[in-house]
């Protein structure tokens, strides 16, 4: 009570009232009237997430039922065997008189292909529902002969109600996701329910690597002899309750049912697809459907305990943590679009992203890079959990470091032949391993991340444990940012590459040296360690202190920040150089001022990119890194006008629009969006103290609550 009526009182002292949150949020329920054939409106938990059609199941569109752990390996290429794995080796390039080996071009491209691929996240099943005539024969019924189709996904408890009119008779859906398993809790309203016209149907699809981008559908049923299935009691009863073992090659994963009484039964041996009958006629039919990689037999919660537990966590969710409220009070009429693309990428993210390890780019929605992770990305996805507060959220995968840190210090050490730290994968999965390729294996800007994670941890918790938990992942990492620079005897400056790949992964990796961007991460990085062993009380090692003093300054040409040190003069002109990621505008605006770089300089760079840039392909966070740069250089108009920028695009349901490079969604967006948000929002160290420092000065009206500032 002290505590609820003290911040009252603060806030009356300041002379704010808190955001009444709930309208805010409400306003931007997503609504539907048909299906959208690319994207679902989807219900999950972060871990988990079930993507669904108009009938709010995936009864006409095969939406995906996706999750962290869902994943499965292929059978070897023919003739292969798992000593031909172990003994991938790849290549050795040398580095500065070193010889370091990667992962690419190891002269075997079946293993290679085999090991970029797998292991692969599948798409655990499709559940819809299945339409009869009174005397129990199937009708073929499409979206169409549905009428007066209307889907609401309510954003504040996580419900989504789907409701139509089929033969006369009104049906409504609920989903919901549980949050406290990997389920999903269905409940279906109708009179067809009395006359058994209506049943549920589950069906398995074959998973595998052939394809790198699966949108937007994952799976597929048409191959049903290359996987099994297999259900093991075909009633309900609590101790024996039904369960289906799907396998594909080495992997089985389970589907448990639970809720009303019902009947499972196999549609035919040649197929996965299950018919699920209720038992009890009444108009109202309730299951828990229940994923699993474990066979498990604790009871399944009803629907009504699932949906009273999510909502409750949905609740929570909006009523606690960050909030940024642009809508009430601004005249400028874009407004009402960035506050929709802030609530529904809190929701998405909260649903697709916020699982035990670093998302993939298109979440729990589709399969990019074969449901693949990159290192270098889980910045973008996740470092606004940070600033919106949510370390419930973001500490469910942040142990990915300390995870991955034995085989990081291994890859750096014993594989590549540094003499110290680790060096972070970027394109991985669950087991660390890094997917084998030239960009995969010379990327680093990944190598910096962990760092910055941890400061902003400590800020929000600056105690003891927060620096002992953290300690050897930033030790280690500097460690290895330390090795990697060099010492180039004709300038007496540490350099760092080549060869290296840099953010827009274009230029020749040969002769990348010096890298602007890369240049600025390092030296912000090995601050941040150093200033974290001086909290620890340990000595910072004289290695880290050499090079940051000794690096390299940025490399400039006629009075502006080129991409790297000796790139061609006129590479502004050049489309080779200009396409794809703008990391030149991220050296002030994402990353704060670093020792030699030169605001006034930063800014000429950042306009120059503006006029020069080849901004029809940018993509995703490249919209929220420029405004944080027009942000940081004072440019408010222009920053706003970069986040709502119109080749960065949110669909109806607040998916990403991935664009011609990769598929919709691509979440990199979403989560830049809220960094950026954020950022503009509460600020950055040195920005003046009032909320909405990136914000134009007319027509926005920022209210902001539980968000951090920006380093
Ligand atoms: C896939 O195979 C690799 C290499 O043998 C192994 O490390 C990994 O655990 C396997 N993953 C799955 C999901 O089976
Ligand atoms: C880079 O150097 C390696 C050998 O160190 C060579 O095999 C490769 O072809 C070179 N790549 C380019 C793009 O020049
Ligand atoms: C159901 O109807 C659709 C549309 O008319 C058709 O494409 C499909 O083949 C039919 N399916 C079956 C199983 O008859
Ligand atoms: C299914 O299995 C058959 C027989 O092993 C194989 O030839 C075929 O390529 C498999 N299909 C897929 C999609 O993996
Ligand atoms: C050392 O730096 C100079 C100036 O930047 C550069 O031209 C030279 O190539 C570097 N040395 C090596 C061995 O790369
Ligand atoms: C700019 O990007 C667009 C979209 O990807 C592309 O079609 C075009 O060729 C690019 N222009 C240049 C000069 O590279």
């Amino acid at each position: 009570m002290v505590t609820f009526f003290g911040i009252l009182l603060l806030l009356a002292c300041i002379g704010a009232s808190p955001i009444d949150r709930r309208p805010v949020v409400e306003r931007f329920n997503p609504v539907r009237t048909s299906s959208n054939p690319t994207t679902p409106l989807q219900v999950g938990n972060g871990n988990f997430a079930f993507g669904s059609d108009i009938t709010g199941l995936q009864t006409f569109l095969p939406f995906a039922t996706m999750s962290s752990w869902g994943w499965k390996n292929d059978s070897l290429p023919a003739g292969k065997t798992v000593e031909d794995v172990e003994n991938y080796r790849g290549v050795s390039w040398d580095n500065h008189g070193r010889l370091v080996q990667y992962d690419f071009n190891d002269g075997d491209p079946a293993i290679e292909q085999w090991l970029i691929s797998n292991p692969n996240r599948v798409n655990l099943g499709r559940i819809g529902l299945v339409f009869r005539t009174p005397d129990g024969r199937n009708v073929n019924t499409t979206e169409d002969d549905l009428t007066d189709k209307r889907q609401e996904l309510e954003l504040w408890s996580g419900t989504l109600t789907s409701a139509f009119t089929w033969e006369g008779e009104r049906v409504i859906v609920t989903t919901i996701a549980s949050q406290e398993s990997d389920s999903v809790g269905i409940r279906v309203d109708s009179n067809l329910l009395r006359t058994g016209q209506l049943n549920l149907f589950v069906d398995f699809p074959w998973n595998d690597g052939k394809a790198k981008f699966s949108a937007p559908f994952v799976g597929r049923w048409d191959v049903p002899a290359n996987h099994t299935t297999e259900l093991s009691t075909g009633r309900n009863l609590d101790e024996a309750r039904p369960v289906i073992r799907h396998t594909m090659d080495a992997s089985t994963f389970f589907t448990a049912f639970g809720g009303n009484a019902f009947e499972i039964t196999r549609d035919s041996e040649s197929t996965h697809r299950y018919t699920v009958k209720p038992l009890e006629p009444g108009a109202s039919f309730m299951v828990t459907v229940a994923f699993s990689p474990v066979e498990s037999s604790t009871p399944l919660p009803s629907f009504l305990e699932t949906h009273e537990l999510a909502s409750a966590t949905w609740n929570e969710f909006w009523g606690s943590g960050g909030f940024v409220d642009v809508l009430t009070g601004s005249t400028d009429s874009r407004a009402v679009e960035l506050q929709r693309r802030i609530i529904l990428s809190r929701y998405l993210l909260r649903v697709n992203e916020a699982g035990n390890t670093p998302p993939q780019e298109s979440g729990l929605v589709n399969n990019g890079w074969y449901g693949k992770f990159h290192m270098e990305m889980y910045f973008w996805h996740s470092a606004h959990w940070a600033l919106w507060n949510n370390w419930d959220l973001l500490r469910r995968s942040s142990d990915v470091y300390s995870r991955f840190l034995p085989s990081s210090i291994r890859r750096a050490q014993v594989q590549q032949n540094w003499d110290a730290g680790a060096r972070w994968p970027k394109m991985t999965d669950p087991s660390g391993r890094s997917a084998p390729g030239e960009i995969n294996n010379l990327l680093i800007w990944q190598q910096v991340h962990p760092i910055v994670f941890a400061e902003y941890e400590y800020r929000a918790f600056p105690t003891h444990e927060i620096l002992e938990k953290w300690k050897d992942v930033v030790k280690e990492t500097a460690n290895w940012m330390a090795d990697f620079a060099w010492f180039n005897e004709s300038t007496g400056v540490y350099d760092i590459g080549p060869p290296m790949y840099v953010v827009s992964e274009d230029t020749n990796p040969n002769v990348t040296r010096n890298a602007a961007f890369e240049l600025a991460y390092w030296d912000l990085g090995l601050g941040l360690a150093s200033g974290w062993l001086d909290r620890v009380g340990e000595e910072v090692p004289t290695s880290w202190t050499r090079v940051k003093e000794n690096l390299a300054a940025l490399p400039m040409e006629n009075g502006l920040y080129s991409v790297y040190d000796g790139i061609e003069g006129n590479f502004w002109d050049d489309p080779a150089f200009t396409n794809d990621h703008p990391a030149l505008v991220g050296l002030h605006g994402w990353l704060p001022k670093t020792k030699s770089l030169d605001v006034k300089v930063a800014a000429t760079t950042a306009e120059e990119v503006w006029s020069h840039w080849n901004i029809s392909n940018c993509w995703g966070w490249d919209f929220p890194m420029l405004a944080m740069s027009a942000a940081r250089n004072g440019q408010n108009d222009k920053a706003v006008e970069w986040l709502l920028h119109p080749l960065f695009q949110f669909d109806d349901a607040g998916m990403p629009i991935g664009g011609v490079r990769v598929p919709t969604p691509y979440f990199p967006g979403a989560g830049s969006l809220l960094f950026a948000v954020a950022f503009l929002a509460r600020g950055w160290d040195g920005s003046a103290g009032e909320d909405g420092p990136g914000f134009p000065r007319n027509g926005w009206n920022v209210r902001v609550e539980g968000i951090r500032a920006a380093l």
